[in-house]
């Protein structure tokens, strides 16, 4: 095996101790995938809120506890705590940061009664990239990279070649920076640059539209900077529409910048082993997968109907997913022989419509607001169809995860949904996309797939289709060694 390197990946969010999307997920699979090649990455995020330390087998580090540091003036203390990530034969360790001052409450990013953002998030992340640094000579470990991923992380590149430009231990470790979602941007007033202790240049660097942008300065002093699927690459450095505004420094930056498709942990999201379904099925076995649906739809008291599909949906309820499209189609759509199940939490108005429109159509339709993993699996086993008419779309995981459940993806023709789905007309077609943001096209999409339907052999090649794809780690975490291996 080649050489491997040592990372720390840096991180806002790790599936089973903080989820709020797919870099929860990522988070948690690419450092293991990465470990399988021969690397050593450990992890290290925020412990938020009050997790059942002896389920998750989080432990004490007697030298990394009671450490304190200067932000701001101000001093600040904190503990970091060491817990291991397993899958079938790999692990990554992870190390929590655990600070009352910042990261006591349940919310992540957001006040989880008030659905604001917390208002000192500029001083919970600063705090966040600046104990990363400060631990790395205690721990004795020294990462040649330190991959960073979404604004929370993102003052760590500038941080290392400014403040800490002269610390031996620190000055000449690289930077990856991998954006997740160039629309969260960690937009701050000045006031919250003066707190970081950096010199002006970087505010310069990093200021958009006179506040002080954690993505754009990332974006600047990255030595790497890639995203999660090659079209969203090519989308933010190229078109207005997804650039948000920092097609400028992307453009300065494109050598320095790929894209790389997010891959999918098939030890969790497999039907063949998921332990969080009722029946677990092969593509030889679809009957099963009927199965599931059958238990599903009877929990929401819909009746079962082996001509009725099941539309899936599991998603921040967010515009980036497309709701106002989904806002605007769903009274179309009830008309139509479906059923159909949404998950989701988010924006107060589309909670709203969605508990509307479901006392209307309670034969057929079940909404359920909140985070729930259990129902996330069982709604990608049962259903047949799986929707994501995306403004925008980074890399997407549940398209994937659609796939290898045998349920067919209906998608806009963005991002990563469009380097993973490939259209129903094609001959190793999977799935139904459709190009512009529009409700009619999407209504149009959504019943060329039940017309479709209807056809059982001509659906089911385009299922086993996807069922036999192959999106694990592999091929992605190669390229981020390659990737690591041109900095070191
Ligand atoms: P994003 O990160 O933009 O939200 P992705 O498709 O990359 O989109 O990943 C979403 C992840 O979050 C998936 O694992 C999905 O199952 C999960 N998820 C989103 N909303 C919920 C929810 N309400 N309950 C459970 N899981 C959810
Ligand atoms: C972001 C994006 C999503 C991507 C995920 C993991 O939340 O919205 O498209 O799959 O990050 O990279």
């Amino acid at each position: 095996m080649a050489k491997g390197y040592n990372v720390l990946f840096v991180t806002s969010e790790v599936f089973p101790y903080s989820k709020t999307g797919g870099l929860a997920d990522v988070s948690n699979s690419l450092p293991q995938a990465l470990n399988s090649l021969g690397n050593e990455v450990r992890i290290i995020s925020p412990k938020y809120g009050q997790l059942d330390e002896r389920r998750l087998q989080i432990h004490e580090i007697k030298r990394l506890k009671d450490l304190s540091l200067k932000m701001n003036g101000i001093e600040t203390k904190f503990s970091i705590k060491s817990s291991f990530i397993h899958g079938k034969n790999t692990k990554a360790q992870i190390y929590l940061l655990e600070n009352l001052d910042f990261f006591k409450n349940k919310g992540i990013y957001q006040n989880i009664k008030t659905k604001q953002d917390f208002s000192n998030n500029d001083e919970r992340y600063l705090f966040f990239c600046k104990a990363v640094l400060e631990i790395l000579e205690i721990l004795q470990w020294k990462p040649d990279v330190i991959h960073c991923n979404d604004w929370q992380t993102g003052l760590i590149p500038a941080f290392i070649k400014t403040i800490y430009k002269d610390n031996p231990y620190i000055r000449d470790i690289k930077t990856v920076f991998t954006i997740h979602n160039l629309a969260y941007q960690g937009i701050f007033p000045k006031t919250s640059f003066a707190k970081t202790g950096m010199p002006d240049e970087v505010f310069e660097a990093g200021s958009h539209n006179g506040k002080f942008s954690y993505m754009k300065t990332a974006l600047a002093y990255a030595d790497k900077i890639t995203t999660v699927s090659e079209k969203y690459a090519e989308e933010i450095r190229t078109d207005k529409e997804y650039s948000e505004g920092m097609e400028d420094i992307l453009d300065k930056r494109k050598k320095d910048l790929s894209g790389i498709l997010n891959g999918i942990d098939y030890s969790v999201w497999n039907p063949e082993v998921d332990k969080l379904i009722d029946y677990r099925f092969t593509s030889q076995e679809i009957p099963l997968k009927w199965e599931n649906k059958r238990e599903l739809l009877s929990h929401f008291k819909i009746d079962y109907n082996e001509d009725t599909p099941l539309i899936g949906v599991i998603s921040r309820l967010v515009a980036q997913k497309g709701f106002d499209l989904i806002e605007e189609a769903l009274p179309q759509l009830m008309k139509e022989n479906v059923h159909m199940i949404i998950l989701g939490q988010g924006d107060e108005k589309y909670q709203k419509f969605l508990k509307a429109i479901e006392k209307k159509y309670k034969d057929k339709l079940a909404i359920v607001i909140g985070f729930d993993e259990v129902l996330a699996h069982k709604i990608e086993a049962s259903s047949d169809m799986f929707l994501m008419p995306s403004k925008y779309e980074p890399c997407g995981l549940n398209q994937m995860y659609s796939l290898r459940y045998g349920t067919v993806p209906v998608v806009r023709n963005t991002g990563g949904l469009a380097d993973t789905i490939i259209d129903y007309k094609k001959p190793n077609g999977n799935g139904f996309l459709f190009n512009k943001y529009s409700t009619k096209e999407f209504l149009d999409t959504i019943k060329t797939a039940l017309n479709l339907y209807e056809d059982k052999d001509k659906w089911n090649k385009i299922l086993r289709n996807g069922m036999s794809l192959d999106f694990s780690w592999k091929v992605s975490a190669k390229k981020y060694t390659g990737l690591y291996k041109t900095l070191v």
